[in-house]
């Protein structure tokens, strides 16, 4: 109980407008090599409400996972027989961390959506104990895998708007045989994971894909990413 509470203030101090700012200050200085935005465009996409939802009726998926609820617009969005929802601090099922939640969880899912810790080395667990309770024929959907610039995804955080770097978590799945890996462009960038062949495998060899770092991705982001449209996303599901 007391566990609980000191972690959720943790999580409201860290995510604190002066704590976000120092932070900011600190890349500005020390970190960015001022490379810019990249310019992705979300406005005209389709959102991830209707993209989860379209997925899980056109599967006829049944039970449904989402990893990090926040205020529930997604989740309470999502008509599916079975929902579950952890998330921490807020919003879902199940008031834990995504960690705990997989230790003393023994049911299946069609549908995970990892939307939770933006962290390379926390998304990472959550794919990986993903994996474990994926039903054949499911899907994995990450959230956040498309950052425009810098600051979007640097480590500590410095911005409210923030994707992390879930990027580099998916950029490692690409580079796996039997992961069939996608960035959808919408939604500041669907990461899609299928547990089949990789049908187009990236030769990337990187001992430690947490060095990965936003040039990289700046400027070879197609190709690590393997981006596509929602069109051509539905059609490979
Ligand atoms: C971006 S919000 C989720 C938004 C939601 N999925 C949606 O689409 O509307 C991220 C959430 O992840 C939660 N979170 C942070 N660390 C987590 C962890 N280790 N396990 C699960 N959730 C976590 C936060 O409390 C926060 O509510």
């Amino acid at each position: 109980m007391i566990q609980k509470l000191i972690r959720k203030k943790l999580i409201r101090l860290i995510n604190s407008k002066k704590v976000l700012r120092l932070f900011f200050y600190y890349h500005k200085f020390f970190k960015d090599k001022k490379l810019g935005s990249i310019g992705f465009d979300f406005n005209n996409k389709k959102t991830r409400l209707s993209i989860v939802q379209e997925i899980i009726s056109k599967k006829k998926y049944e039970n449904y996972l989402e990893i990090g609820c926040f205020d529930n617009e997604l989740f309470n969005y999502i008509n599916c027989k079975k929902k579950v929802g952890v998330d921490p601090v807020s919003g879902g099922t199940i008031r834990d961390t995504s960690d705990n939640f997989f230790k003393t969880n023994n049911e299946n899912f069609d549908c995970i959506f990892i939307d939770g810790l933006h962290k390379y080395s926390q998304v990472k667990k959550d794919i990986q104990n993903s994996l474990t309770f994926l039903n054949n024929d499911g899907i994995i959907l990450l959230h956040d895998c498309l950052p425009n610039n810098y600051y979007d995804q640097a480590i500590p955080r410095c911005q409210w708007t923030w994707n992390g770097d879930v990027w580099k978590a998916l950029v490692e799945c690409r580079t796996d045989e039997n992961l069939d890996v996608y960035t959808c462009y919408a939604d500041f960038g669907i990461g899609v994971i299928f547990k089949r062949k990789n049908q187009n495998l990236l030769e990337y060899p990187k001992e430690n894909f947490s060095k990965l770092n936003f040039e990289e991705y700046f400027h070879n982001h197609k190709k690590l990413m393997n981006i596509i449209e929602y069109n051509d996303l539905i059609k490979l599901i």
